[in-house]
């Protein structure tokens, strides 16, 4: 292509379409560090401050702080006070990016964003190899980020997509047990536990330091008592279930089909399987168009879960963002042929399917 091809107008969009990304992902840096640093908490907890306040709060460089706090007020994340150099967080803001309890916290989940940067050497190995790069050759903030991405969503909607799913509350309630397939770092069991204080729930994983984590946060959490995890992969687990669970990872396996089918085959009677997958709409074209979270999941789809179920036995290569025409096939093939969306989030579908 020569320069005289060159629209103008196109350019000057795409150019500040560019702009837009790269502040995101600057801001993104800045969140993560905000986060780590404990910034936004001292913010929020102590009320407007000066750089220099702020710093001394949290132990850090008060010339560093006050270039992050200009960053943060340019980015429209923390509110400045111009007439006496104070900065504060708006009550969103403090629900946003300080305080991990919140419903609508997203700060640590920029770990993950952090994480595909950092590992840009070993994806493109793969994207130059054969395809593979499996989940735990990745950076530890990948398993941290994608806790806190996928928390907050399962906190408040997980018991809404239980009570979703034909007879499964009820049994939960009288106690029946759980399987949490791929269950990472166990934010998924924790709400299970804390919502169906009867049930015996089980977190399978095959990264082991993912499991680990996952014993210490039911421990924090207070839900030992009726809570194991255990290393296995999505193929070899025990036990039979009243409910087997996916959380965001059937995706990210080797064979999907044959992974549901060993679920169906380890379900009791009367047994469902729920199935929660990145959110897509049916088709690629449609989906590329008019799905807002479209660009970010297969970019990081690219990056992390296709190469993680290339890197398995069958290499599916499903991707984060089949959509439910596609998943529906996947659980029909694996002889789950009962299959019904219960719920729908910007972030989510939830599939219950039945033998
Ligand atoms: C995207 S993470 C989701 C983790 C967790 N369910 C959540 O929602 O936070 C995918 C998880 O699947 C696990 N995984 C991938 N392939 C697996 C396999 N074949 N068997 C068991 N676990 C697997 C990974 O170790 C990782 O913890």
């Amino acid at each position: 292509m020569t320069t005289t091809e060159i629209n103008e107008t196109r350019l000057e969009e795409l150019m500040g379409q560019l702009v837009g990304h790269m502040t995101g992902a600057a801001l993104c840096f800045g969140i993560w560090l905000g986060d780590e640093l404990g910034l936004y908490r001292e913010l929020d907890a102590g009320g407007p401050a000066r750089a220099a306040d702020l710093a001394t709060r949290t132990g850090c460089h008060e010339r560093l702080v006050r270039e992050w706090l200009d960053g943060q007020t340019a980015g429209g994340l923390v509110h400045r006070d111009p007439a006496d150099d104070t900065y504060s967080l708006t009550p969103e803001a403090a629900a946003a990016l300080a305080d991990d309890e919140s419903p609508a916290f997203v700060a640590r989940a920029m770990n993950a964003v952090a994480a595909v940067f950092i590992d840009m050497p070993k994806v493109a190995d793969a994207f130059r190899g054969d395809g593979g790069l499996s989940w735990g050759d990745h950076h530890p903030c990948l398993f941290s980020g994608t806790e806190w991405f996928f928390r907050t969503g399962y906190r408040a909607e997980l018991p809404n997509w239980i009570d979703g799913l034909d007879g499964v509350a009820d049994i939960l309630a009288r106690g029946g047990r759980v399987a949490d397939v791929g269950c990472g770092h166990g934010a998924s069991v924790i709400v299970l536990a804390q919502t169906y204080p009867a049930a015996s729930i089980t977190g399978f994983d095959f990264h082991g330091p993912s499991v680990e984590t996952a014993r210490e946060r039911a421990a924090e959490a207070g839900v030992s008592d009726r809570t194991t995890f255990e290393v296995a992969d999505a193929t070899s687990y025990p036990g039979t279930f009243d409910l087997i669970c996916f959380f965001d990872c059937l995706h990210d396996m080797g064979d999907p089909v044959g992974i549901a089918r060993y679920a169906r085959e380890h379900l009791n009677e009367d047994g469902t399987v729920m199935l929660v997958e990145p959110f897509a709409l049916d088709g690629r074209d449609q989906n590329i168009a008019d799905n807002p979270l479209s660009a970010m999941l297969y970019t990081v789809s690219s990056a992390v879960c296709t190469p993680n179920s290339l890197s398995q036995d069958v290499g599916l290569g499903l991707g984060a963002q089949a959509g439910e025409a596609r998943l529906t096939e996947v659980l029909a093939e694996a002889g789950l042929h009962r299959v019904r969306r219960v719920a729908q989030t910007p972030l989510n579908l939830i599939l219950e399917a039945k033998p």
